[in-house]
C-alpha cells in the first residue's frame, strides 16, 4: 500500500516522512531541499549556521541573515517545495533572529524543540509572513504538550503539529537520566499514545520520531494515530546530508555496542545525548584531554555553558562543528540514533526515499502440489 500524503497548516507533503533537523551543518540547504525533491519534508538545521553558510560561502554572516541564506538555497534546490527549519530553544542567543531569518527566507515550517517553545508564536507574529508558516513543537509527553496549548493560547495559535520524540532519537533526548528515558513508559508508542489522545481534542496532526528504520516503522506509527514520522540517522547516512566522510563511515560501521547515552561527562545542556562511544571528541572528553573553554556559546542553559569552566561536560558546539564541512581544528563528535548500528552503506536520498516508501515484499506461502507419480520422483 502507498504511504499517504499529510497536511499541517495549509501545506500538503507528498510523503509521510520528515527529514529531522540535524545540527551542526548536517541538515543543511542541500539535504533539505533534495527530500523535498523526493516528496519529504526537508528539514534544515537552525543550529551555527553563522559558521555554516560563512564557510560555504566565503564571507561573514550574522544568524539571521544566514538563516535567510540557507533557506532560500534550499528551495531554490528544490524550485519552491515545502522546506523547515529546525531551531532549538537551548540555542537561546540565535532563537529569535533564526525564527525572523528562516520567515524572511521564505521557510514554510519551524519545528522547535530542546526545550519548550514557549515564545515561538509570540516572535512569529511579528513576520509579514506569521499566517503561512506552520510552528511544530517537539515533545516528549502529553504533559508537554499541555502546557504548550496553554501558552500559545495567548496567541491564538494552536501548534500546526507535534513531533513526539521517543528515547532511542539521535542527538539529545528529552531526559536527563538513563533510568527515566529508558523506562516502559517511554517507548515512543507509549508516548505517541498519550499525545495522540490530547492532540485529537485540539486536531493537532502528530509525528513520531526516534528509531524508525524503515517501511514498517512508518506503519506501525502511522497505525497508532500519527500522520507522519520523523527521521535523523537514515539521513545522515546520505550522500547528501553534511557531515564529514569519517563520520558518514564511523555511522555505517559502528555496532550497537559502540552507541551509548551520554551522561557523567555529557552535553553541557544537562540532557542525555546519543553518541559513538568512540568518536575522538568524545574520547578527549572522558579522558579529560581538552581543557574547558567555550568559545561558540550557541548552546546554553541560563546564559552559561558548562563546558566553559568545567571538565564534567563536552563542548558540543566545537565537537559538532569538526564533524561537519566546516573546518576547524577541533576533533571530531559523533552524535547518532540508538539504531544506527543497523546501517550498512552510505546511499543516495533518492534511493533511500525509495526504499522507505515501498512495502516489503510479502512471502507469499504458496501451495506446492506435489506430484507423487513415480514419473516425476527423482531417480
Ligand atoms: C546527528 C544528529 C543531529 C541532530 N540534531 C538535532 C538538532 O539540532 N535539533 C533537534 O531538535 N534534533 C536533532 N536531532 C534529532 C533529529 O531531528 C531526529 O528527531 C532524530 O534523529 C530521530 O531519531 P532517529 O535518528 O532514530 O531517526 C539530531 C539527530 C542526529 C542523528
Amino acid at each position: 500500500m502507498s504511504l499517504p500524503s499529510f497536511k499541517m497548516r495549509n501545506i500538503t507533503i507528498p510523503t509521510p516522512i520528515i527529514q529531522g533537523g540535524m545540527g551542526i551543518g548536517y541538515a543543511n540547504f542541500k539535504l533539505a531541499g533534495t527530500v523535498a525533491n523526493n516528496g519529504g519534508l526537508g528539514i534544515i538545521s537552525s543550529a551555527a549556521l553563522d559558521r555554516v553558510v560563512g564557510s560555504r560561502l566565503g564571507r561573514k554572516f550574522k544568524a539571521r541573515e544566514a538563516c535567510a541564506q540557507e533557506v532560500q538555497d534550499a528551495k531554490e534546490l528544490c524550485n519552491g517545495k515545502p522546506i523547515g527549519i529546525n531551531i532549538m530553544v537551548a540555542t537561546v542567543n540565535q532563537y529569535e533572529d533564526s525564527v525572523l531569518g528562516s520567515m524572511d527566507g521564505g521557510v514554510d515550517v519551524i519545528i522547535s524543540g530542546a526545550g519548550l517553545p514557549i515564545k515561538l508564536p509570540a516572535i512569529a507574529e511579528t513576520h509579514p509572513r506569521k499566517d503561512e508558516v506552520a510552528l511544530v513543537p517537539i515533545v516528549s509527553s502529553a504533559r508537554a504538550l499541555k502546557i504548550l496549548i496553554r501558552k500559545w493560547g495567548k496567541y491564538n495559535r494552536v501548534p500546526d503539529a507535534v513531533v513526539v520524540e521517543g528515547p532511542l532519537a539521535g542527538g539529545h533526548i528529552g531526559w536527563a537520566k538513563k533510568e527515566e528515558a529508558l523506562h516502559e513508559k517511554n517507548k515512543l508508542e507509549n508516548l505517541v499514545a498519550e499525545v495522540v489522545e490530547l492532540a485529537d481534542e485540539y486536531n493537532i496532526p502528530v509525528v513520531a520520531a526516534g528509531g524508525i528504520h524503515e517501511y514498517i516503522d512508518i506503519q506501525k506509527y502511522l497505525d497508532l494515530g500519527c500522520v507522519a514520522v520523523q527521521m535523523g540517522t537514515r539521513f545522515l547516512a546520505t550522500f547528501e546530508s553534511g557531515a564529514t566522510q569519517q563520520y558518514k563511515e564511523q555511522l555505517i560501521s559502528c555496532k550497537e555496542e559502540d552507541i551509548k547515552l551520554a551522561d557523567g561527562i555529557g552535553s553541557p545542556c544537562g540532557l542525555l545525548f546519543r553518541v559513538i562511544k568512540t568518536a575522538p571528541f568524545y574520547q578527549e572528553a572522558i579522558n579529560r584531554q581538552r581543557a574547558p573553554r567555550c568559545d561558540k556559546g550557541y548552546v546554553l542553559v541560563n546564559n552559561e555553558c558548562d563546558a566553559k569552566t568545567s571538565t564534567n561536560s563536552f563542548c558540543i558546539c566545537n565537537g559538532l562543528l569538526s564533524s561537519s564541512l566546516v573546518v576547524t581544528p577541533e576533533k571530531e563528535l559523533y552524535t547518532v540514533g540508538a539504531r544506527a548500528g543497523e546501517l550498512t552503506e552510505i546511499i543516495s536520498v533518492e534511493k533511500l526515499m525509495k526504499e522507505l516508501t515501498t512495502p516489503p515484499v510479502q512471502v507469499n506461502k504458496i501451495k506446492i502440489t506435489q506430484n507423487l507419480s513415480s514419473d516425476s520422483l527423482p531417480m
